[in-house]
C-alpha cells in the first residue's frame, strides 16, 4: 500500500482526489493524502472537520475484486487496523462502535467513509477514506461537537506526528488486507469484535423502520451485527445506529 502516493498540503477532499484517481486507472494500493482539507466529507453528507495538521486525512483505492455484498468487510477491517495502531503506538484505549466508529472514552475519534464502483457482480474499486483526529485540542472542535467528537492528544495528554501514524496505519491495512484476501473475514471479524464497543451489553439499535433492544451479540460472517433478543438465532442487522443505555 502507498507505492503509488499522492500527498498535498491542501486538498478538498481526498476522497473525492481519489474517485478522480481510481476512474483513470490507479493501482490497487493507490493513497491520497492531505494536510488539510477544505472540503471534507463524512457519512451521511455530512461535513468532517479536517484542519491543517490535525489529523490523518487520507483515502486508499482498493481493488480486492470481491462482489459487492463483501464490500462492508472492508470498512470494518480498515476500523481494526485503525484501532490496532491506536492501541500500540499511543497511549490511548480505543474501542469500535458498530459498525465503524473509532472511539476513545465513549467520543469519536475516527471515522470511515467507503465509496464504491461495482459493476455487475464484482467491485471494480472502493475508495476508503480515513479520518483521524490527532492533535486536535479541546476548542479546535465546534461547540456541537465537543461532547461527541475528540482526538488522541484530548485523550492521552499528548501530541502525535501525524506522519508517523500515517507510516503505521499503512502497514497495519496492508497487513489485514493481505489477511482478508488470503483467509477471509473470519479473522478480521475475531480482530473487530477485541475492539467491539459495549459488545456482550444491552444495547438499543435504531434501524430505518425500528428500534430494537437485544443483546449485542457479535457480528457476523458478513459484517452485520447480531442483536440476540430472545433464545431464538440472533437478528442480523445492517444498517442502523447503535445506541445504549447509560450505565
Ligand atoms: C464519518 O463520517 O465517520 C467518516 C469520516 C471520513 C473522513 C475522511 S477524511 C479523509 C477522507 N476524505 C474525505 O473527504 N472524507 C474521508
Amino acid at each position: 500500500l502507498g507505492k503509488n502516493m499522492t500527498h498535498k498540503k491542501v486538498m478538498d477532499s481526498t476522497q473525492s482526489a481519489a474517485h478522480q484517481e481510481a476512474l483513470h486507472g490507479a493501482p490497487n494500493g493507490t493513497v491520497v493524502i492531505a494536510d488539510e482539507q477544505t472540503w471534507g466529507k463524512g457519512r451521511m453528507d455530512r461535513q468532517w472537520h479536517s484542519a491543517s495538521h490535525q489529523g490523518i486525512w487520507m483515502s486508499v483505492i482498493l481493488r480486492p475484486g470481491i462482489p459487492p455484498v463483501h464490500a462492508p468487510q472492508l470498512t470494518l477491517m480498515t476500523a481494526a487496523a485503525i484501532a490496532d495502531v491506536l492501541a500500540s503506538y499511543t497511549d490511548a484505549e480505543p474501542s469500535i462502535k458498530w459498525p465503524n466508529d473509532i472511539l476513545i472514552n465513549h467520543k469519536k475519534a475516527a471515522g470511515i467513509l467507503t465509496e464504491m464502483q461495482a459493476e455487475e457482480d464484482r467491485v471494480q474499486y472502493v475508495v476508503i477514506g480515513i479520518g483521524v483526529n490527532v492533535n486536535h485540542t479541546q476548542g479546535d472542535f465546534p461547540a456541537e461537537l465537543n461532547e461527541k467528537a475528540t482526538s488522541i492528544k484530548r485523550e492521552t495528554g499528548d501530541h502525535y506526528q501525524v506522519k508517523g501514524l500515517i507510516q503505521h496505519m499503512l502497514l497495519r491495512l496492508e497487513q489485514l488486507y493481505d489477511t482478508f484476501m488470503q483467509s477471509g473475514f473470519q479473522p478480521i471479524r475475531a480482530k473487530w469484535e477485541s475492539y467491539g464497543y459495549r459488545l456482550g451489553e444491552t444495547i438499543r439499535i435504531r434501524t430505518a423502520r425500528n428500534v430494537w433492544t437485544a443483546v449485542f451479540s457479535g457480528i457476523a460472517d458478513d459484517g452485520a451485527l447480531l442483536a440476540q433478543m430472545d433464545d431464538n438465532e440472533p437478528k442480523k442487522i445492517y444498517s442502523g445506529e447503535m445506541e445504549w443505555f447509560p450505565d
